[in-house]
């Protein structure tokens, strides 16, 4: 502990420089060059999962290369105090940036809304949130069922007891639809190019962001050539489908065409085609993988749950009878819904994030200089014993509402928060909801004898390698 005043005239906040008490946070170092970034380098979920815990809330991970290499930040926090996660995200969201990891994404994204900032940002998340607003999107689920049924019409014909690849159907089926909801059937003969290109260009961006050593894309190699090649191709189809539209005289009602229709409240203004593009490629690429990865996870949990599975079976028997399940079940469909909520806790998606201060600022009485890259690890702070009873059991109970109302709400938050809260949310749990019961219904699934994978924290975390299932239909 030390006397601010005397030790660091450099921190200015006039909060901070009346504090007596402010403190450094632990440190964390390791071998030179690499310090402490070595361990988590090695393994991520494993740094996190066991330094997490050792601290409280908040500690500095030291590395000879930050303020050095790259340069766009001086040295690195690891936040996993619900407070102080909320005051990042939420409180004094204004003082932290995506920065950092969002960066690679732009090759790809531009200035979509996932990686833009500012007023820049405001300005365009007002005019995309209506797009998602819950009764604009009740139009998605005759898609979402529709291609739920492509699915399971490819798992019929297989023999019983056929594996399959999860993890790949699950994406292919969500890339679908948000394909079709974003462009109607308008590029039904582009499916298959689109998805083959975005499979590409994940891959590559995912490269990028997890690989420190990567080479700058404007350095001309053939691997960067093609790289390049493949983010270009993924924005002129998109450029040449909007330009279509522009031209057509047909009403559709997508997310393209709510997107085109959006203007600004204060200004009138609608989007240039270039923002247009922008945010339709930024919308395809977080609302897939994402979604895929959760689904695929969900079915994980269930074959190693098989109570909660035969639950979910009663409560698809009572909301729906012999229905399939629509928008108008969705209410009912409540132990559904605490499922899915307790696979994201377990197994969140997006299982770390990432802010970089444009200030100096406190987190509690530590200090948080200008130019620190913040790592708020989702995935510890929800298997934390601190805010979870039980954490590592698979209990959908626990979300139950009057259970949930004293939790933190930053202790949970697969879909982070603050205003940059995912504007996809209630179309990922649409989504979840409406295959569910769907598949379960229909088929059991787990995974074959001595199949083994682990979590691999890419972008999202996902199971390494793909998840396999042995499928059989149900009989009656
Ligand atoms: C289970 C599925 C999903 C998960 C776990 C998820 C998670 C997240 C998280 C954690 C963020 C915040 C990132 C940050 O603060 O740095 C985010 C942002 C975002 N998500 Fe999602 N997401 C999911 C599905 C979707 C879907 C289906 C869409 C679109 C159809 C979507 C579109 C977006 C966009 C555009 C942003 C940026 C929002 C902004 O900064 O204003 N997401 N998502």
């Amino acid at each position: 502990m030390f006397d601010i005043k005397r030790r660091n005239k450099a921190f200015k906040p006039k909060e901070m420089l009346e504090r007596q008490t402010a403190i450094k946070p632990p440190v964390l170092d390791g071998p030179w060059p690499a310090g402490g970034i070595k361990y988590f380098a090695e393994d991520k979920l494993k740094f996190i999962t066991e330094q997490v815990p050792k601290y409280a809330g908040l500690f500095e991970v030291k590395s000879f290369f930050f303020g050095k290499i790259g340069g766009d930040f001086d040295r690195m926090y690891i936040v996993s105090e619900p407070d102080y996660v909320q005051h990042i995200l939420q409180k004094n969201n204004r003082n932290y940036i995506k920065g950092h990891a969002y960066e690679e994404l732009k090759h790809l994204l531009g200035n979509g809304l996932l990686t833009s900032e500012g007023d820049f940002w405001r300005k365009q998340r007002r005019l995309i949130q209506p797009a998602f607003h819950r009764e604009r999107l009740t139009g998605f689920a005759k898609i979402m069922i529709e291609e739920c049924q492509v699915v399971m019409g490819k798992w019929r014909v297989l023999p019983n007891g056929s594996t399959i690849n999860l993890s790949k159907a699950m994406m292919e089926m969500t890339l679908q639809i948000v394909c079709k909801a974003m462009f109607s059937s308008d590029v039904a003969h582009l499916v298959e190019e689109v998805n083959r290109e975005f499979n590409y260009a994940n891959e590559k961006l995912i490269q990028r962001t997890t690989n420190p050593f990567s080479l700058p894309l404007s350095i001309p190699t053939p691997g960067n050539l093609k790289e390049k090649n493949s983010y270009e191709n993924i924005r002129k189809m998109v450029d040449g489908i909007i330009e279509k539209r522009r031209q057509s005289s047909e009403k559709y009602q997508d997310l393209l065409a709510m997107l085109m229709e959006a203007r600004d409240e204060q200004t009138g203004e609608g989007m240039s085609d270039e923002q247009l593009r922008d945010e339709v490629v930024t919308i395809f690429l977080a609302g897939h993988e994402t979604t895929g990865v959760a689904l695929t996870w969900l079915f994980h949990c269930l074959d190693e749950n098989n109570e909660v599975e035969e639950q979910l079976l009663e409560e698809f028997n009572n909301v729906l009878d012999e229905n399939l399940p629509g928008i108008q079940h969705l209410r009912k469909l409540t132990y559904t819904r605490m499922v899915i909520d307790e696979t994201l806790r377990l197994y969140p998606p997006v299982w770390l994030l990432g802010r970089q201060s444009l200030e100096d600022d406190m987190l509690g009485d530590y200090i948080i200089p200008k130019n620190t890259n913040c790592l708020i690890p989702v995935y510890s702070i929800h298997r934390d014993k601190r805010y979870w009873n039980e954490p590592l059991k698979f209990m959908p109970e626990r979300f139950e509402p009057e259970r949930s109302k004293s939790r933190h709400k930053f202790a949970y938050f697969p879909f982070g928060g603050g205003p940059r809260l995912c504007v996809g949310n209630n179309f990922a749990l649409m989504e979840m909801q409406l295959a569910l019961p769907m598949i379960l219904r229909e088929f059991t699934l787990h995974k074959p004898k001595n199949f083994t994978f682990k979590k691999d924290p890419l972008i999202t975390m996902r199971p390494h390698p793909e998840m396999q299932m042995v499928i059989e239909r149900r009989t009656k």
